[in-house]
């Protein structure tokens, strides 16, 4: 099918390279021609898993790429608008772009055409979407708008998109359904798992992923509900990890103890310095303030929030804990991205706890393995804030080493090395990454999230002075 994606952004990109590689033929539409020109030079301006290749194999084929929303629009018969939401003052979600390409696709529809939202939008946009069309002067019957909301995650987006737990499809008619289910069927059926160089993943063509048809209402909701969810989880066991410090209790003993209980579920309940991203906290302020305007009282959200944020101050509060005072310390950070395996820094409480520290007047040497350069533009150059060239380098001669982004290579970090590099062994681990004996075996002292801070043992620190 000739299907036109407009915005190139995480979720735009994503699906116009997967609508390609299960065999359709895609225009990828944007507005700014840098990201166009980029994007036809095969840079895919993004740090995510599988998506070079895949750019790589349909790029001219299977893809293409334009600023040209008319001939899009004409040439297609489904277009997807993965345009951004972004969070208004009042926490509403911005649909001024959603609006823009609203009018401009019903300026020049000339045949049917089926309208898709994929961009995260509050209940009651797909009605907007439809007025916005209609009063361009296009008949009801020349179009239809459904709402097909994508769970992707950052750094693991490829394969959320062609493996994924669920597709959402909210329609109005028959006609718009079928279209959908006719785009989707290489997943659904189970086609695309048998082609040469698939992306392998949890799907395969004898269980393929379900498509779960709803009205376009539910649909917008689904989606607004499964992240404010999984912020509530995280805000949950986040809560839990501080009554585990409270107690000298184990979060993660006491989370893999519910996880196990299938109707809780294992994920999403890893405790730190609280959710990120450019999703979970948008998302949470628009829920919560479409559920305001509807007149529902959804307070719970606001302590999802809260407790978020207080988790940054509370991980402030431990490397006070650790360091008596901060002015003038020296501090090795590892990780600015606001999770794992992305460069994204939008929202990310890695980025946040570095402001705050350098407020604190601790001089910072911080390193991640993909988000540096976005940081550069972000925090304002400082004398007191240097960017190093790998994990070793942030550690050199600091005072204290905190963690901050669960990057799997710090995991996997020489933790002999890092000690003798450290001018004093105590490591802040915001996202749990070591265990806490290894560490205090490896003579630190180690303070982490919901579980007894450990020093090093006797003997440890026996040798490393008899070394000295
Ligand atoms: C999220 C949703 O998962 C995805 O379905 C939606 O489409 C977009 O928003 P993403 O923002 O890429 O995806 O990141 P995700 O992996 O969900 O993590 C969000 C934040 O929560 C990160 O800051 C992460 O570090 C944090 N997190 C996640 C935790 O603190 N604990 C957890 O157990 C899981």
């Amino acid at each position: 099918m000739q299907i036109a994606v407009v915005g190139s952004g995480y979720v735009g990109l994503v699906a116009a390279v997967c609508f390609a590689e299960m065999g359709h033929s895609v225009v990828c539409v944007d507005n700014d021609e840098r990201k166009v020109k980029a994007l036809q030079g095969g840079d895919t301006l993004i740090h995510e898993l599988h998506l070079p290749e895949l750019l790589k194999r349909h790029l001219n084929d299977g893809v293409r790429f334009t600023s040209d929303l008319a001939e899009a629009t004409r040439t297609c018969q489904a277009i997807f608008i993965a345009v951004g939401t972004p969070q208004s003052e009042t926490g509403d979600a911005d649909l001024s772009y959603v609006e823009a390409v609203a009018s401009k696709i019903a300026r020049h529809m000339t045949s049917y055409k089926v309208i898709v939202e994929k961009s995260t939008v509050p209940v009651y946009t797909n009605e907007w979407i439809r007025r916005v069309i209609e009063r361009n002067g296009v008949a009801r019957e020349m179009f239809d708008v459904v709402s097909n909301p994508e769970f992707l995650r950052e750094g693991t987006a490829v394969m959320d998109f062609l493996h994924p737990d669920r597709i959402v499809v909210g329609s109005e008619t028959p006609r718009a359904a079928a279209v959908l289910a006719e785009i989707y069927a290489p997943l659904t059926d189970g086609s695309y798992y048998t082609t040469p160089n698939a992306i392998a993943g949890s799907f395969s063509k004898d269980a393929p992923p379900p498509l779960l048809n709803t009205s376009t209402k539910s649909a917008e909701i689904i989606k607004h509900a499964s992240n404010a969810f999984l912020a509530l989880k995280i805000s949950f066991i986040n809560a839990v990890a501080n009554l585990c410090e409270a107690t000298d209790a184990n979060v993660e003993q006491v989370a893999r103890g519910m996880g196990l209980d299938q109707r809780i579920g294992s994920r999403f309940l890893r405790p730190g310095i609280g959710y990120g991203g450019s999703c979970f906290p948008k998302d949470v302020a628009a829920f919560r303030s479409v559920a305001d305007q509807l007149g529902i009282d959804f307070s719970l959200l606001n302590e999802v929030e809260k407790i978020n944020w207080r988790q940054k101050a509370r991980f402030l509060g431990k490397v006070r804990s650790a360091l008596w005072t901060l002015r003038g310390k020296r501090l090795a950070v590892l990780g600015l991205a606001f999770k794992g395996g992305t460069d994204d820094i939008r929202d990310s409480p890695a980025v946040e706890m570095v402001q705050m520290l350098l407020a604190e007047g601790c001089s910072i040497r911080a390193y991640d393995p993909a988000a540096m350069e976005r940081t550069k533009h972000v925090l304002p150059p400082a004398a007191n804030l240097s960017y190093a060239e790998n994990e070793y380098d942030a550690a050199h001669e600091a005072d204290a080493l905190l963690v901050l982004t669960d990057w799997k290579e710090f995991a996997e970090l020489d933790l002999a090395r890092l000690n003798q590099t450290l001018k004093y062994p105590i490591v802040i681990d915001g996202r749990n990454l070591f265990e806490p004996a290894v560490m205090q075996q490896h003579g630190f002292t180690y303070l982490s999230i919901g579980r007894p801070t450990v020093s090093p043992l006797r003997e440890t620190v026996g040798t490393a002075l008899a070394q000295a």
